[in-house]
Order: structure tokens, then C-alpha cells, then sequence
């Protein structure tokens, strides 16, 4: 409520990626300062413990923060304060990159939307590992690796590994981000043949090690869909559903905007392709876009997300975002039944 009637329309009179940056600099700050995360802490208020294993990893809750947000992993130590239970970084590129001119972020307050084409903005892998190696670590951190612009889709393979090398030790669970709309030639990444070499490759480095997920986009046709799930079955630990989509029907603001579409409006495609994904493979899914509530977490749960994430949620709800979508999944489990949350991962098939 004080998010809402006085810190966001103040962050809204800036231009979105200041804002951005403010909010970045201020969690910096209580970062490093004694105390500081148990300050955002109180402020977020409690996230309630619903424990949850997924590639072999044990999660204090299912709620994550989704890559975007903390690009060059600089806020893990103080991230997990406003209840997430992991927390994604990047995407990060092998070589550092400054991203497509700005204006880049754009948001629809009457969608509880945001259009990005940020254009993978990094200052590369080797400054994500030395941010990663003087971190604490709280909740499991995911590490997604993004592709420098100028690398043609015949060197991805090579420079994706490489990137992976340089971070293995730092992260948790990997992230192959093959679905960025906002680099040219990236999304024909999920191709199968192209797809398979850059997980080969990372796996040659990996030896099993971390788990390995490929995030996906939501324009797939199916037949694409089949294809990159091919390569993915059989050398990724899971999936993640979805990134932002160039479809905009029905929203000429966003339609108006280059780039990728996030939030509300995103939830129901990203929901469709957790469904599509289950339908072809028995791959574990992180279901993210659009989720705004507790409701939605669970409806993508429901639908076979073993983990969620949000991004576009913590703009319009604030610092308490995650703990008010986890109280929520909390009392909707609760009411409909379920005892954990693996409880009701699928569920929807059973009651169909
Ligand atoms: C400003 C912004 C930057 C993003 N950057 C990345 C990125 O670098 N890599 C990535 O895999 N996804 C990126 N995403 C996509 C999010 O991780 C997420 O898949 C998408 O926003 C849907 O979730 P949401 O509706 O909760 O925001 C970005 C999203 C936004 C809004």
C-alpha cells in the first residue's frame, strides 16, 4: 500500500531504467551496509517456508527473481531479503557489452506491463564471477548466459562454454538463454541442431556437474517447439517458460514499442507453453511471465512449473511483491488442498 501511494508514483516519474538504476544503488547500499538486509527485510515483511527440491537443489520456497533484473549478479547478498527463494542472474555475455542505446524500457501502467529491449547490457562473465566469488550465499543462484552481439550463431557454441567455464564454480543451475528477442539471430538459436551443439559443448565442460536449463520462447510454433525440446531432453535438467514475446495483439501501446513483452499480458502465453512443454517431455519447467499474484504462481504450478519467478511483478507491487505472491500461494495451497508445493506441481492433468 505505501508502494503504491507514495514510493511508485515517484519511481514512475522517472524514466524506467533510472528508476532501475535508483533502486539498484539503494539496494547496493544496504548491501554493504551492517544490518542493511535486515532492514529491506523488515520492510518486505516475512516469506512464509514452503520448501522445494528441483535439479537436486533445495529451495526455501518456489518464488524466484527471473534473469533481467540483476544483469551483472551484483545483488545476491541482498536479493533473498525481499523473500525470494533464488535468484536468477544475467543474462551474462563471455565478453562486456553496453546493450542497445537507450531509451530501452518501457512501461504500460495500464497493462502492468513493460516492453524491453535491453540487448543483453553486461560488463561480462569474468566481472560476474569476481561479483559471484565475494558473495554470500543465502538461497541457490541460477547463472543465464547470454550471446555478445557480434558472435555469429556458428561460434555460440565455443562462447557459450566459454562463458559457462569462467562461471561454473559461481552458480547453482545454469541457463542457456536461447529466446532473448533482442539480439538479432538469437531465437533461431533454438533450432535443434544449433541448440544440441551449444548444450554438447557446455556439457563437455559441465561433466554432469550443475544443472543445465535451456529458457524458451513463447512465439514457438509447435513444430519448433518439438525441435528444441529434442536438443533439450536430452542434455538439459529442465526448462524455463517462458522469456518476453513480440506478440502484441490487442495492446497498440506495446504494439507501438520494439521489443519484448513482459508482465500481465504475458501470463497466459507463457502459462500455454509450460502446458505445451509437459504435453511433449517430462522435463522440470520454472514457469515465469505475468505473475502478479499468489494465484497466478499456483496456476502455473497447477499447469507443471515445479518453481516460478517474476520480474515485471516486483515494478508495479514493490519491495513486497515476492512475500505478498508467497503468502497468497500459501493460502491457496492451503485452500485447495495441497500439503507442499510438489503436491500440487501438475495437479490441473489430475482434476481435468
Ligand atoms: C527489463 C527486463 C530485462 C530482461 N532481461 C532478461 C535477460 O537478460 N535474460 C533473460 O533470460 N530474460 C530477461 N528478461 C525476461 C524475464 O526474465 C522474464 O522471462 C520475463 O520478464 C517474464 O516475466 P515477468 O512477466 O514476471 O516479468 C528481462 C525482462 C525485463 C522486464
Amino acid at each position: 500500500m505505501l508502494y503504491e501511494r507514495l514510493l511508485r508514483p515517484l519511481l514512475f516519474r522517472l524514466e524506467p531504467e533510472t528508476a532501475h538504476e535508483r533502486a539498484c544503488a539503494l539496494m547496493r547500499c544496504l548491501q554493504a551496509l551492517p544490518g542493511g538486509a535486515r532492514l529491506l527485510q523488515g520492510l518486505a515483511g516475512p516469506a512464509p517456508e514452503l520448501p522445494v527440491q528441483a535439479f537436486g537443489l533445495d529451495f526455501p520456497n518456489p518464488l524466484g527473481l527471473a534473469a533481467g533484473f540483476d544483469k551483472d549478479a551484483r545483488l545476491t547478498g541482498i536479493l533473498p531479503a525481499l523473500g525470494f527463494g533464488f535468484v536468477e542472474v544475467g543474462s551474462i555475455t563471455l565478453r562486456p557489452q553496453p546493450g542497445n542505446p537507450r531509451p530501452r524500457l518501457f512501461r504500460l501502467p495500464e497493462s502492468e506491463a513493460l516492453v524491453n529491449r535491453m540487448g543483453f547490457n553486461s560488463r561480462g562473465a569474468a566481472a560476474a564471477a569476481a561479483a559471484l566469488a565475494g558473495a554470500p550465499r543465502m538461497v541457490p543462484v541460477g547463472v543465464n548466459l547470454g550471446l555478445n552481439k557480434d558472435c555469429p550463431p556458428e561460434r555460440a557454441p565455443g562462447e557459450y562454454a566459454e562463458a559457462f567455464s569462467l562461471l561454473c564454480a559461481r552458480g547453482d543451475y545454469f541457463v542457456v538463454n536461447v529466446s532473448s528477442p533482442n539480439t538479432e539471430g538469437l531465437r533461431g538459436l533454438q533450432e535443434k541442431r544449433r541448440l544440441e551443439a551449444i548444450l554438447r559443448a557446455i556439457q563437455e565442460r559441465n561433466a554432469g556437474r550443475k544443472p543445465v536449463l535451456v529458457k524458451l520462447s513463447p512465439d514457438l510454433s509447435d513444430s519448433q517447439l518439438d525441435d528444441a525440446l529434442e536438443a533439450a531432453c536430452s542434455q538439459a535438467a529442465g526448462a524455463i517458460a517462458a522469456n518476453t514475446t513480440l506478440a502484441k495483439a490487442g495492446l497498440p501501446a506495446a504494439a507501438a514499442l520494439a521489443g519484448g513483452l513482459s508482465g500481465r499480458p504475458l501470463f497466459s502465453p507463457s502459462t500455454a507453453l509450460i502446458r505445451r512443454i509437459r504435453a511433449r517431455c517430462g522435463l522440470p519447467i520454472i514457469g515465469v511471465g505475468g505473475i502478479m499474484s499468489g494465484a497466478d504462481a499456483l496456476e502455473k504450478i497447477r499447469a507443471g512449473a515445479c518453481l516460478v519467478q517474476l520480474y515485471t511483478a516486483l515494478v508495479y507491487r514493490g519491495p513486497r511483491a515476492a512475500t505478498g505472491v508467497l503468502e497468497e500461494l500459501r493460502l491457496g495451497l492451503e485452500k485447495a488442498g495441497f500439503r507442499s508445493v510438489a503436491q500440487a506441481v501438475g495437479s490441473e492433468e489430475a482434476s481435468a
